[in-house]
């Protein structure tokens, strides 16, 4: 190689190196989503909220933002039963029967792809006596099948088996089919829920996620698949986790670019895909310069329990070692920062909450900010009423004809070899 393409080679590369120092905190940004938000309220000096939360003492966050049972509480009525929830992307589905189970918040659900090619959300709660249908994370049935009588359920969650209520006058399967949960699907291929029982007033608001999804070149939906996806349960509040959402990935890119640098060349130089944060638990982002891309849910289990699942796809073929590779190159990075928050949540759980919010980004101070305002909303509709509101929450039922067919299916022992006693009242959550 002579000199003159030595001084080339090397004139270019100091570019390059200069050109990614500059753009980057320059390009880097993030875009937040809420859809349907609320009309924002001011947070209230109320003392009677705030007596029976213990929280919103103007202006801070309540003291046991992170911590506290009543606020995790507050929080599935106010948030997770009442709001748009990006769940999954609609690739994880690809024949009638195939289904993905979720926990959140409390609320087990499934959604399941019908025969007619639609993406449907059910309460994972038998209607008979609320046992769970599906037990696994994925699967495939064309029938769900509850193992504790024998009840059965189609593609659509309609009743189609019910072993000694057949034949009981009056009984009506079509008053028995599973509860459904409203579902809606971007442009884009991402899978929302809204657990509210009355029907949410139209559909999240995914105009800024189709438009981050076609620059990014996800769409349409079926170019981007699914290749692999891990869950972890991780020792902090799922508020704490909303960090994850603004993962920095930039150390992965060239550990899973998938063509040699020179040919990643004109991307370097291309303006850097923003992640997109979709209120309140879930984020979309690009490896920059790579043709992966990867999803973060936050699934809250308990005040200081939450499941991170993290979903990673690809925009070309690609073979299962570079998936492999890829996957195991993300779950590192996304380890380790879910260890870094499990410790700065040990700590806090006694710290002010000054050096909380001290210690989070503006991003995530946002978020919180949204998070609050969804509670005090909620709780001034509920000191309205004179009661806690639960959206999701089902009647029970109240059926003279499933009585008598639950009398007779209790006495031919139909309950006897279950051994677990599961009162139809666990249906009113
Ligand atoms: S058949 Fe499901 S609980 Fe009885």
């Amino acid at each position: 190689m002579d000199s003159l393409n030595v001084t080339l080679l090397a004139f270019l590369a100091g570019f390059i190196f200069l050109y990614q120092r500059w753009s980057r905190p320059i390009l880097w940004s993030t875009k937040q989503l809420i859809s349907r938000k609320p009309p924002s309220t001011r947070p209230t000096t109320n003392t009677s909220a705030s007596s029976t939360h213990g929280v919103f003492k103007e202006p801070d966050f309540p003291s046991d933002w992170l911590v506290g049972t009543q606020t995790f509480e507050l929080e599935k009525r106010a948030i997770f039963s009442k709001t748009w929830i990006c769940l999954v992307h609609r690739s994880r589905f690809h024949k009638p029967g195939d289904y993905q189970s979720f926990s959140l918040a409390g609320f087990p659900l499934f959604l399941i792809l019908s025969k007619d090619g639609e993406v449907r959300a059910f309460h994972n709660v038998c209607r008979h006596r609320a046992y769970t249908i599906t037990k696994k994370e994925s699967g495939s049935t064309p029938v769900l099948g509850c193992h504790y009588h024998g009840w059965s359920y189609n593609t659509f969650g309609a009743l189609i088996k019910a072993p000694h209520f057949d034949g009981v006058r009056g009984f009506d399967k079509a008053q028995n089919g599973l509860f459904q949960i409203s579902a809606f699907t971007s442009g884009s291929g991402f899978v929302f829920v809204n657990l509210e029982v009355a029907t949410p007033a139209g559909g999240p608001d995914v105009g800024l996620l189709d438009a981050f999804a076609g620059r990014g070149g996800l769409v349409p939906r079926n170019t981007s698949p699914w290749v692999a996806g891990e869950s972890i349960e991780a020792g902090f509040n799922w508020k704490l986790g909303v960090k994850l959402l603004h993962l920095d990935t930039q150390r992965l890119e060239k550990k899973v670019a998938p063509t040699p640098w020179l040919a990643n060349l004109v991307t370097r130089f291309q303006r850097r895909q923003d992640n997109c944060v979709l209120f309140p638990t879930a984020s979309v982002a690009t490896i920059h310069g790579t043709r992966w891309w990867y999803t973060i849910n936050l699934l809250p289990l308990a005040p200081e329990k939450t499941v991170v699942r993290c979903d990673l796809h690809c925009s070309e073929r690609t073979s299962k070692a570079q998936v492999d590779k890829a996957m195991e190159k993300l779950m590192l990075l996304l380890q380790e920062n879910i260890r870094e928050i499990e410790v700065e949540y040990r700590t806090l759980t006694d710290a002010s909450r000054e050096s909380y919010m001290m210690s989070v980004s503006r991003e995530s101070e946002d978020h919180q900010t949204a998070i609050l305002e969804r509670l005090q909303e909620h709780v001034k509709l509920e000191k309205a009423q004179g009661n806690p509101i639960h959206p999701a929450m089902r009647k029970r039922r109240e059926n003279p004809q499933f009585e008598q067919a639950e009398q007779l299916c209790q006495s031919l022992d139909c309950v006897a070899s279950a051994g677990t006693d599961i009162s139809s009242n666990a249906l009113a959550w």
